[in-house]
């Protein structure tokens, strides 16, 4: 009952950012620029579309950042102090979990899904395979009270920032108030994770005309635009929507059903963005499948028919029928994907 009522506390305050976020809106994006160890500025690469997220009531600065950085990289988000954001969200692996199906959290608890990587948050408008959460300002609630993963509360977790030898000043410059409160918090990692961009792969120079593609990853990159691209869409590489794509006629997780209590939903889940997928297996909400090229094998022999199947999925129902080389060309594209450098930037982790 208390934890309830403490949740129903929690989502008032959030709601309050909400109100405030429609009254702005949306400002230009500024230009990438960054050095050493921190980030000077929003990055909003110019061939990406206006981000969603604006910063317009949670204004960007370096020390926000570097606040927010800090925050995800430390336990003291969770109940007794033994897991970060980070345990399940790292750099290597475009903050994705190493390897793992499902991830560990707090006393050995299993989430129930696969951690997804963490990048280019501030286009997405939902969060969560399925969506559940719609803010990038609330999002850190659900792995702070989830049991499994860091079972805190909020209050207390603003009762041990408060006493903290450092987190006081910290927050008093970027926030300027004599108190740390739950939106602060939100805040803070709102800046750090809005600003994990990841937009420098071979694909982004490739586009940009300063790099070439093998003929492989040409006719990989020719056969994503024939068929995958309607979901996973440039240069995003997601729609940020929800779909089937064909791995179960049954579903154990109703994904999307769950949030929106419509038939329809059933088995969707939200695309993945297909950036940096070589570090992010195992794949699929659940880590079902292993390798990308048995995920392009499910793609080409076994797509599963069911009410709910995605367009244009459903026009090949078994699948696309790649040969081998398409197959190979596919992979070889989706390699083209991966951003050395994000996962390499040191501004990007704490210390
Ligand atoms: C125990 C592992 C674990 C911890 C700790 C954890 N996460 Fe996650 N994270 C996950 C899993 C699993 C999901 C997917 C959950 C789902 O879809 O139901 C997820 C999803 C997310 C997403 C959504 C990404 C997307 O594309 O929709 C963000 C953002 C995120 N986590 C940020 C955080 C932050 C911030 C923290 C710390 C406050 C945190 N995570 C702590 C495992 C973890
Ligand atoms: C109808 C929309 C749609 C189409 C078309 C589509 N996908 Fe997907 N894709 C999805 C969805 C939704 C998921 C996540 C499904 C899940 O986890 O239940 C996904 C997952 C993936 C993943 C796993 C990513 C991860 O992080 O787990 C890869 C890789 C992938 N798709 C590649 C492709 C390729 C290659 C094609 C074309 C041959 C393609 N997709 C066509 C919607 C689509």
């Amino acid at each position: 009952m208390n934890r309830i009522l403490k949740i129903i506390k929690a989502l008032r305050a959030c709601i309050s950012i909400f109100v405030l976020s429609a009254f702005f809106t949306s400002c230009s994006p500024e230009e990438k620029e960054d050095t050493g160890n921190s980030l000077t500025q929003l990055i909003r690469p110019k061939h990406f579309p206006v981000a969603h997220y604006t910063h317009s009531n949670n204004p960007y600065t370096r020390e926000g950042f570097e606040l927010g950085k800090r925050l995800f990289f430390d336990p003291i988000l969770s109940r007794d102090t033994t897991i970060s954001c980070a345990s399940c969200h790292h750099q290597s692996h475009a903050f994705a979990d190493r390897g793992i199906a499902l991830s560990i959290g707090i006393k050995g608890g299993v989430s129930s899904r696969n951690s997804p990587p963490i990048f280019n948050m501030a286009w997405s408008k939902s969060f969560m395979w399925d969506g559940g959460i719609n803010h990038i300002e609330i999002m850190p609630f659900a792995p702070i009270i989830n049991p499994k993963e860091m079972d805190d509360n909020l209050n207390n977790i603003i009762r041990k920032l408060n006493q903290h030898p450092n987190y006081p000043k910290l927050f008093q410059t970027v926030f300027r108030k004599t108190n740390i409160d739950d939106q602060q918090l939100f805040w803070a990692l709102a800046q750090y994770m809005s600003n994990l961009v990841s937009a420098n792969s071979r694909y982004d120079l490739f586009i940009a005309g300063k790099e070439n593609f093998t003929t492989s990853e040409m006719k990989g990159l020719k056969l994503f635009r024939q068929h995958c691209e309607s979901c996973h869409k440039e240069p995003l590489m997601t729609d940020y929507g929800f779909h089937n794509n064909g791995l179960d006629e049954q579903f154990k997780d109703q994904g999307r059903y769950r949030i929106s209590q419509n038939e329809i939903d059933l088995g969707r889940f939200k695309t993945p963005s297909l950036r940096n997928v070589e570090l992010t297996a195992p794949y699929m909400h659940d880590g079902r499948i292993a390798s990308l090229s048995e995920v392009i094998e499910h793609y080409s022999s076994k797509i599963k028919s069911s009410p709910t199947l995605s367009s244009p999925l459903g026009e090949h129902v078994g699948g696309f029928q790649f040969s081998d080389e398409e197959k190979d060309a596919l992979v070889d594209f989706l390699h083209t994907l991966t951003d050395e450098e994000f996962i390499t930037n040191k501004a990007l982790v704490y210390p």
